[in-house]
């Protein structure tokens, strides 16, 4: 079995200085990448920022004898993301892996929502993306080498009362990935997502403290490090991960079903007869992109 390692690559990781970033940077350092090791050092909510979380990272990757860069720029802004990838390219010569893991959490319910709370949330975890995905992409497509992990979660695949914000812009994440898997296929860029669980301070109040105890941010780095080596050929794939579970998860489409030739208009009655097969996910089909679901249409109405 060959070793994945990342001798030669250059990673990037927001929100690098706690949590899963921290794990992540240490160990793509372990396995030879240089890292830029960003965190605006804020608190969970946002609040704050400070110098010292990343530059804690940094240390302890070159105390390993690996090679880190801090860098403590805010990702949810256009000005942020183009510092941070100034960061690796002035520092180490370019980019070839982006984890897009910087994240905030601001819970309220939906019918007491207002637009700071919604903005905030929205901004770093989904303009975030754009902020920094945007000239990393860019020098990607120059090295005909890219490999980009979002941070997606199961508050946006699935839904999480409380939410609404997070959810929103994490399965946003979905869509983004869906088209630079596209825009980045010819250059060599594959585009996945991470949907985590693990014990970090996101999660101190959620879980119980025996469970806690298992979700170690170690165990989620393998698949964040496996989507963005060189051996991964995969690209708009979600992959969940939590002490020591992986597995896939993906948008399908069920066989539905044929309410007519094409010439009557079905009536709101047939579509409530026919609820049952409409609704039906028996053999799903995955589509790697839209045009495959429309083909899939045609065929069908053929
Ligand atoms: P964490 O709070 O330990 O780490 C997040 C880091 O991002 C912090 O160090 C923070 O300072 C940094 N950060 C926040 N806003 C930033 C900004 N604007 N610019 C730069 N850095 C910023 O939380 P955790 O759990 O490690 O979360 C990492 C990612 O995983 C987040 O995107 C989160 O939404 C996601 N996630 C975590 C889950 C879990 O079970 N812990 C579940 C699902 C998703």
């Amino acid at each position: 079995m060959s070793e994945i390692n990342f001798k030669g690559r250059v990673a990037i990781i927001t929100g690098a200085g706690a949590g899963l970033g921290k794990q992540y940077a240490l160990e793509f350092a372990k396995r030879g990448a240089k890292v830029v090791v960003n965190d605006l050092g804020g608190a969970k909510d946002g609040s704050g920022q400070g110098t010292s979380a990343a530059d804690q990272v940094v240390d302890e990757i070159k105390a390993l004898g690996g090679e880190a860069a801090a860098n403590y720029d805010n990702v949810a802004t256009v000005e942020g993301g183009e510092k941070i990838v100034k960061t690796a390219v002035e520092k180490f010569g370019k980019v070839d892996i982006l984890v897009n893991n910087a994240g905030i959490v601001r819970d309220k319910t939906f019918n007491k929502m207002d637009e700071a709370t919604w903005d905030s949330v929205v901004n770093v975890h989904l303009k975030g993306a754009f902020c920094v995905t945007l000239p990393a992409f860019i020098n990607m497509r120059e090295n005909n080498y890219g490999r980009i992990v979002m941070t997606t979660s199961s508050s946006g695949m699935y839904g999480n009362f409380g939410q609404s914000n997070y959810a929103a812009a994490k399965l946003g994440l979905l869509g983004l990935a869906n088209v630079l898997k596209l825009e980045g296929g010819k250059y060599n860029i594959k585009v996945n997502l991470i949907g985590p669980t693990a014990a970090t301070r996101f999660t101190e109040d959620i879980f119980p403290p025996e469970l806690f105890a298992k979700l170690k941010p170690d165990f989620v780095a393998p698949a964040v490090l496996y989507l963005c080596s060189e051996d991964c050929t995969d690209s708009g794939v979600v992959i969940n991960a939590a002490a020591g579970y992986y597995s896939r998860s993906a948008i399908v489409t069920g066989p539905g079903a044929i309410l007519s030739d094409g010439t009557r208009v079905p009536t709101p009655e047939d579509i409530k007869d026919n609820w049952k097969q409409i609704m039906s996910l028996d053999k799903p089909e995955y589509y790697y992109q839209s045009v495959e679901m429309f083909n899939a249409f045609a065929e069908l109405l053929k």
